[in-house]
């Protein structure tokens, strides 16, 4: 995936509609309204499009124009001061709010509401120079430098000091500012440090954890290669030991948590509760736990870039369900790219259209803003080379004229989405424990886990219009469908969970490299998918390989492909069938199951050994559905148009994106308004080549 450590600056921006109070992403039915919810008023706008804005770059004669330019898009947020701290406080303990109240007041007088991100992914230059443990110090072990971002030392109790004091200033000040509608905490964390307190802190988690050294050696079986540890202190920061390495990417977890809860205690002490806190993360970014992260956030957002490419709404609409998973809620897309990036190998612009497809594939996915990276490339800086909406000389890009076209249509059809967000009958379980523990022993190069996640998420995701992507904690009763790709990582009771899902009527998948590992990364003392998981079955796995070149496979699901990764599956119940089986290879799994299933009461547990070709898996997904009774969100649509649904509030509203070249049309289950071209109520719908359509309609 793209990288972390960029150079730049990041902002965002909104419409323009007067109200003094924001709406927080939508709930789902069933979940709890959150305070934002509760004190949103019809005149929030529902769906927000905005920019990244810095006038600390530019100087003030020429903001006004700027925010003319931005309301004449119909843009109704900014996003500011996230890269600003020595604007804020330019020596210690001196501050300099003027600027910035200036600039949000201009704003809001051209309708646009401001969230602002605390500016504590860049550090001043006096604050690292006095205090130089401040910095980070990277994996070769040398110090970072002033110069670039993110290069502060996440454990440093000063640096959180000096975060703290910042954070509190500007919730100090604009706390109650009714222009100010929320707030991003950092932007997109992501460097750890390997200094020597960090290490101690490491060790301090550890004995928090493990209480005894004995426990620790124990579970880490560390008689191997003369690990064993005797004193806390000799613990080191890894590489090696599979334990050890899950230990640190959750102690990573736990400081990152700390060090944003760090802000938000003191932005929650001084704001109106009207105003929400959130941080822009990175899709499937796997630097720490995102599920934790999102806690104590009021929704999560995240930095929705292709690179180098173009628009794949199956691979985009996975990182959205995903982002909305990590609350179980719509979400923002803080950033998006206003045509081109200037990071990744060949920065090609997207094509005229897909800005906006992509900008409509967000919305119908759940998210409730847009935000665009970045309104003006500042003259110097690392970023001058990034897509923006305004150019060098202060005048809109081509691709403005798509922002303002959203700009328009998300003030007509906005309304409709209020109150609603995607309802779907089929989760996928991910969860990091799993992720990271196959990345540390991938065993084959080739086996990715987001990318197998991927071989079941896109079929599925083409057939049943809408899919959830959770955690496998996550309430599991509301889903026909449960599909649980690589769950590596299988703690007891996430085996009784899944267990009691199937007992109760549901249909659970199982993927491969499923229920290998207790919580402390050791090897189970079984075979997989674990005791509990292979006596529902009624099967296990005998054994497993990494190839070098695919295996066929025949039986239920037609004829493909097993690549990268194949079981040799076995049943030990004469109520477990076999769907699927290896063809000929190399000679142990010859012959041998696939896939086996059992149905269970109304309930069924299958497994799928192998990493399947699209052929065998659109088979697979067709099944999953028929057997557990999923039904597409819509119906069937041609080949290169989107489908989303969200729902609520009595109205269905469904997102349809044509990414295709030729006009498309689809035939609808019963007459529905199109909203974009005020259509009258139709039982089709034609779209032009790269078009969208929002069609509403009360809830059958
Ligand atoms: C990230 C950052 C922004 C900017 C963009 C450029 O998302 O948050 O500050 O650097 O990348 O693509």
């Amino acid at each position: 995936m793209r990288r972390f450590f960029s150079l730049v600056l990041p902002g965002i921006i909104l419409f323009s509609l007067a109200a003094n109070v924001w709406a927080a992403p939508q709930d789902k039915p069933a979940a709890q309204p959150s305070k934002q919810a509760e004190k949103a008023t019809s005149k929030d706008p529902a769906l927000v499009l905005g920019t990244a804005w810095y006038p600390e770059q530019w100087p003030e004669a020429r903001w006004e124009q700027d925010l003319a330019l931005m309301q004449a898009a119909g843009m109704n947020m900014v996003r500011v001061g996230e890269f600003a701290w020595s604007r804020m406080e330019p020596q210690e303990g001196q501050f300099d709010f003027g600027w910035l109240d200036r600039a949000i007041e201009l704003a809001a007088k051209h309708g646009i509401k401001t969230v602002l991100g605390t500016p504590t992914a860049a550090p001043p230059a006096w604050l690292t120079y006095k205090y130089p443990d401040t910095l980070a110090t990277w994996d070769n072990r040398r110090r970072a430098t002033h110069g670039n971002r993110a290069q502060y030392c996440f454990t440093s109790q000063r640096y959180l000091e000096f975060a703290r004091r910042i954070a509190e200033e500007m919730a100090k000040r604009y706390g109650h500012n009714p222009n100010v509608i929320g707030w991003q905490i950092d932007n997109e964390y992501g460097p750890v440090s390997y200094d020597e307190g960090t290490r101690r802190d490491f060790q301090e988690y550890l004995k928090a954890r493990y209480k005894t050294l004995d426990a620790l050696n124990e579970h880490w079986a560390t008689y191997y290669w003369s690990q064993t540890y005797d004193n806390w202190n000799e613990i080191p920061f890894g590489p090696g030991n599979p334990g050890l390495m899950l230990e640190w990417k959750r102690f990573v977890s736990e400081t990152f948590r700390k060090y944003q809860h760090n802000q938000v205690e003191v932005i929650r002490a001084n704001a109106d509760p009207r105003q929400f806190i959130t941080h822009n993360f990175m899709g499937f970014n796997g630097n720490f736990d995102h599920y934790i992260m999102s806690k104590e956030l009021d929704f999560a957002s995240w930095d929705n870039y292709i690179g180098q490419g173009h628009t794949d709404f199956l691979w985009q609409g996975q990182v959205h369900d995903l982002t909305r998973g990590f609350k179980r809620k719509n979400f923002w897309v803080m950033e998006t790219q206003p045509g081109s990036v200037n990071w990744a190998g060949i920065n090609n612009a997207l094509n005229k259209g897909e800005v906006r497809q992509m900008a409509w594939t967000d919305v119908g996915h759940g998210a409730d803003a847009v935000g665009y990276w970045q309104w003006r490339s500042a003259p110097g800086g690392q970023e001058q080379y990034h897509g923006s909406l305004v150019g060098t000389d202060g005048n809109p890009r081509p691709v403005y004229e798509e922002a303002a076209q959203l700009g328009k249509e998300f003030a007509k059809v906005g309304d409709a989405l209020r109150g609603t967000t995607p309802t779907p009958q089929t989760a996928i379980l991910f969860d990091y424990d799993s992720r990271w523990a196959i990345e540390f022993q991938k065993h084959s190069k080739d086996f990715d886990p987001v990318g197998y996640l991927h071989t079941f998420y896109r079929p599925l995701r083409q057939l049943t219009q809408d899919v959830d992507i959770v955690n496998p904690s996550a309430p599991l009763s509301q889903y026909k469908l449960v599909v649980a790709p690589a769950l590596n990582v299988m703690p007891e009771g996430t085996a009784q969970h899944l267990a009691e899902y199937v007992n109760n009527g549901g249909h659970l998948v199982i993927g491969a490299r499923t229920g290998m590992k207790d919580e402390y990364n050791a090897l189970l003392p079984s075979r997989q998918p674990g005791t509990i998981l292979s006596k529902l079955l009624g099967g296990d796995v005998v054994e497993f390989y990494a190839l070098e070149k695919p295996v066929s496979v025949a039986g239920q699901f037609g004829q493909g492909e097993a690549r990268n990764w194949a079981e040799m599956l076995e049943t030990t119940s004469p109520e477990a069938e076999v769907l699927l089986k290896y063809g000929k290879s190399n000679g142990w799994l010859d012959n041998k199951p696939a896939v086996i299933s059992r149905k269970i009461g109304k309930g069924r547990i299958t497994y799928v050994g192998a990493q399947l070709s699209e052929d065998v898996m659109a088979n697979l997904a067709q099944w999953m559905m028929d057997d557990s009774g999923v039904k597409p969100a819509l119906g069937p649509v041609p080949n290169g148009v989107e489908v989303s649904r969200r729902a609520g509030e009595g109205k269905e509203v469904f997102i349809l994106v044509n990414s295709t070249v030729t006009p498309q049309t689809i035939v609808l289950p019963r007459p529905m308004r199109e909203l974009l071209k005020d259509a009258a109520a139709a039982t089709s719908l034609t779209l032009a080549a790269g078009d969208v359509g929002v069609l509403v309609s009360a809830v059958n």
